[in-house]
């Protein structure tokens, strides 16, 4: 995965300069993200990383008019303009890709794939969107889209305008992503970024006929999501486009409103990534099958794991331990954990003998010590900082990422291995650290403390 977003450009459909974000392997399959009218392709940011160390790559524009991207020549932002620079879009990528889009981008996408465009689309995920935006509503939206115009005193009135778009439902909570579409001036007041005719919208109510033309004629892949309090885009609106549409899925994410990609990130990024792997699988499929220890030794490999060094003191009172990743919580009351030690191991009478053990989680920057606790040898406690806590116990390696002093509480056959269960005494963690993962025979890192 490429490790930041890269600034790329594209040509509207009148050589209008469009701006925007990518992330992801140049040769992985697309997906393009397009922000609601009024805001920038910031609001993108969480599930464009998402998609990339998915193995897609995200491409996340600014609409025409909007943020870093050149105005309409001629100042037209309506629904044909937004569409037609999406198709303009789609003809400069090196394949076909799946367009997202939020309220009347959706639309755009919509239009533009129902006119033409869905040659060069592989799927079409539309959020929030209806076709059928009632005229108070649309009204209401618009109105308070105009209040753009204004120069705001700080960042929250700036928030408060946003809330005012949609009063019926949350505030947004997730603001950060909202504050990306406006910049603070020489005079230190706020001011939206972009072309003031965008401010003028465009007449929701009146394109009805078009998208349900649109809707009618799609044959792509299509995802409808909606956030149960979504109040100008309502169940029985989302369920009437998607009948509309042949073969549409269509999820709701509890909770979520108008700003549902960014105020419920994860459950969004989820929705997105489990349509995009069912229906457009980055590879085909090519499941093995059979019971050879290599063949279940690589299908265990399927399921990842944090990476643990499990420690007691021997009879005469020395440290010893081995490398893990068979721990596994089993109880919360009583609190027992367990891991599994090879009958063949060095160590396994004194782990069986011991009346305590303790299991220490590796962080990020512990795999050397993951390392030297997997390979043969007794010095494995050299130079490694550890401490048996007051009164008494097993080993505890200093820094670890999380700790659990156990005593035993029971030993089962578990055939060429044991399983040792314990009764968890105590348990420390840090939870600022990344841990340290094991998945596939390899060692893996995520960041996200
Ligand atoms: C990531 C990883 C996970 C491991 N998990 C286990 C395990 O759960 N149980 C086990 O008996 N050995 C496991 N091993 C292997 C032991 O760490 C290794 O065989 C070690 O040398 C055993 O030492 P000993 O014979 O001194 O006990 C693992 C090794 C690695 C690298």
């Amino acid at each position: 995965m490429a490790a930041s977003m890269e600034q790329v450009w594209f040509r509207g459909a009148q050589g209008n300069r469009l701006a925007a974000s990518a992330i992801g392997d140049g040769d992985a399959p697309i997906v393009l993200l397009l922000p609601a009218v009024g805001q920038s392709r910031h609001v993108w940011s969480g599930a464009a990383i998402a998609l990339a160390a998915a193995g897609r790559r995200a491409i996340c524009v600014d609409l025409r008019g909007h943020c870093d991207s050149e105005p309409a020549p001629g100042g037209d932002y309506d629904l044909s303009g937004y569409a037609a620079d999406l198709a303009a879009v789609l003809a400069q990528l090196p394949s076909r890709a799946t367009v997202v889009g939020v309220g009347p981008s959706g639309l755009a996408a919509l239009v533009a794939a129902g006119e033409g465009g869905a040659d060069l689309m592989s799927a079409l995920v539309l959020v929030g969107v209806t076709a059928w935006v009632d005229p108070e509503t649309a009204a209401r939206i618009r109105v308070a889209l105009e209040r753009r115009a204004e120069a705001f005193a700080d960042e929250t009135a700036v928030l408060d305008a946003i809330a005012r778009v949609h009063p019926f439902e949350p505030a947004p909570s997730a603001t950060r992503q909202l504050i990306g579409a406006y910049e603070r001036g020489e005079d230190a007041l706020w001011r939206w970024r972009g072309d003031a005719r965008t401010f003028a919208g465009f007449d929701l109510a009146a394109q009805s006929a078009r998208i349900e033309a649109a809707a009618a004629k799609l044959r792509l892949p299509a995802l409808l999501i909606r956030g149960t309090l979504n109040e100008s885009v309502s169940r029985a609106a989302t369920d009437r486009l998607q009948a509309m549409i042949a073969g549409a899925e269509a999820v709701e994410i509890d909770g979520g409103g108008h700003y549902v990609v960014t105020d419920h990130e994860d459950a969004f990024n989820a929705r997105l990534l489990e349509f995009l792997e069912r229906r457009l699988p980055l590879q085909a499929r090519s499941y093995q099958s059979g019971a050879d220890p290599r063949l279940l030794r690589d299908a265990m490999g399927c399921f990842g794991t944090g990476v643990t060094v499990v420690t007691t003191l021997d009879a005469e009172g020395a440290p010893i331990g081995f490398t893990a990743n068979s721990f596994t919580s089993v109880s919360l009351d009583p609190p027992l954990v367990l891991f599994c030690i090879a009958r063949k191991s060095a160590n396994l009478q004194s782990f069986v003998d011991a009346r305590s053990f303790a299991i220490n989680i590796l962080h990020i920057g512990q795999q050397p010590t993951s390392d030297r606790f997997a390979r043969p040898g007794d010095a494995r406690f050299e130079g490694i900082e550890w401490q048996v806590r007051e009164g008494g116990g097993a080993p505890i390696l200093t820094g670890s990422r999380a700790s659990f002093d156990c005593t035993t509480h029971a030993i089962h056959d578990g055939g060429d291995h044991l399983i040792v269960v314990g009764r968890v005494e105590r348990a420390d963690f840090e939870p600022h650290r990344d841990p340290l993962l094991y998945l596939q025979g390899k060692y893996r890192r995520v960041h996200f403390a």
